[in-house]
């Protein structure tokens, strides 16, 4: 039995990625960028090894009955050729335990292993309210999976693994700030730029699930909005113009770059048939606030990803001060400041043969 256990962190992106150019390769319409946080992170341990899924993988430590809870949750018979997931102390659905039996499928392939594995993850970041959960998710599952499958892949590879189960994940295995390359399978992976110190503050205006998930949504918009087109160039020309405003350590541009980078987005989701509105009066009052914030020369910027939750850019220095604005003047109860965070990494892995 062999067993890993990796952390890693969401991250925010200042150019998004909305749409796929390959679904099962898991490869982007375009490279994006983002801010990987230092709060809210995911902590996940893979355990490998024959009787795993029946609850031996309880034996790492998180719980003496994950086989056990997860084939009692789904009704499916107990079995020692099954993946088991616990997630937050509680089994797993079957459509997430099949997500990520999928992923672990890849692992297998590449490790030619063919054992199931138990898997305990334990996710601090509000799930479904638009902060990209997937991506701590699969960056931890991605990182402790490979150790625990005895996979040596460095942070290239493993960023290209980690977007086989959610895109954005590719992101959250560079630390800082990271660019995400479009292109092929061996070309798309994540890697960290330099960038000016920078703070995010989340203002959480509902952490209610989304109607929607991104992936549905995102081929949605890929199939019926007609701004979807105009989306690639254009955000292909602000990632480009971002990884410069990053280099040269310009704050505004970073910050003007951001936003209307989110706003585009929305746009294009907005314009899908049916439509698909994200953001919410709540949001577009965050919105709003941060406009005045800098009419007041507080310099700060919104961007939301698929819900209705708005991030504001900013400088450290300023992040107090946009925090208690927000909280003054859009009522949100406790937003959240976030700094640069660490990349995905493990914090035990072991070895039991008996
Ligand atoms: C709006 O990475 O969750 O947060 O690849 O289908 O798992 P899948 O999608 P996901 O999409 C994230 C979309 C976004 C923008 C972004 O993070 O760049």
């Amino acid at each position: 039995m062999t067993s890993a256990t990796a952390i890693a962190h969401p991250n925010i992106a200042l150019i998004k990625y909305w749409g796929k150019a390959d679904e099962t390769l898991s490869l982007p319409a375009t490279g994006s960028l983002s801010m990987t946080l230092d709060v809210f992170p995911t902590r996940t341990t893979v355990t490998v090894g024959e009787g795993a899924a029946v609850g031996e993988g309880a034996a790492v430590g998180e719980g003496a009955a994950v086989g056990e809870d997860a084939a009692a949750g789904t009704g499916a018979a107990e079995s020692a050729d099954r993946d088991t997931l616990q997630l937050n102390g509680r089994p797993a659905t079957e459509g997430e335990l099949a997500r990520v039996t999928k992923f672990l499928d890849l692992v297998r392939e590449f490790a030619g292993d063919t054992r199931p594995a138990a898997v305990v993850s334990e996710n601090t970041v509000p799930t479904g309210a638009g902060l990209a959960s997937s991506a701590s998710g699969f960056a931890a599952l991605a990182t402790a999976a490979a150790a625990a499958y005895g996979l040596d892949l460095d942070t290239r590879d493993l960023s290209r693994l980690a977007r086989r189960g959610s895109g954005s994940a590719s992101r959250s295995i560079p630390g800082g700030v990271a660019i995400w390359h479009a292109g092929d399978d061996a070309a798309s992976f994540s890697e960290t730029v330099a960038a000016p110190p920078l703070a995010m503050v989340i203002a959480t205006v509902d952490a209610g699930e989304k109607p929607i998930s991104s992936r549905e949504a995102m081929r949605r918009t890929i199939a019926t909005s007609p701004f979807f087109p105009a989306w690639i160039p254009s955000t292909a020309a602000s990632l480009e113009l971002m990884v410069a405003a990053c280099a040269a350590g310009d704050f505004t541009r970073i910050g003007e770059l951001t936003e209307s980078n989110a706003l585009r987005m929305h746009a294009v989701i907005q314009g899908s048939e049916p439509p698909i509105r994200y953001l919410t009066a709540a949001s577009t009052r965050v919105f709003d606030v941060v406009a005045g914030m800098r009419a007041h020369g507080l310099e700060a910027y919104s961007t939301a990803d698929a819900g209705p939750n708005v991030v504001v850019l900013t400088r450290p220095e300023d992040a107090a001060a946009v925090a208690a604005t927000l909280s003054a003047e859009a009522g949100i109860a406790e937003p959240v400041i976030a700094l640069p965070g660490p990349g995905a990494y493990l914090v035990g892995a072991g070895s039991d043969e008996s």
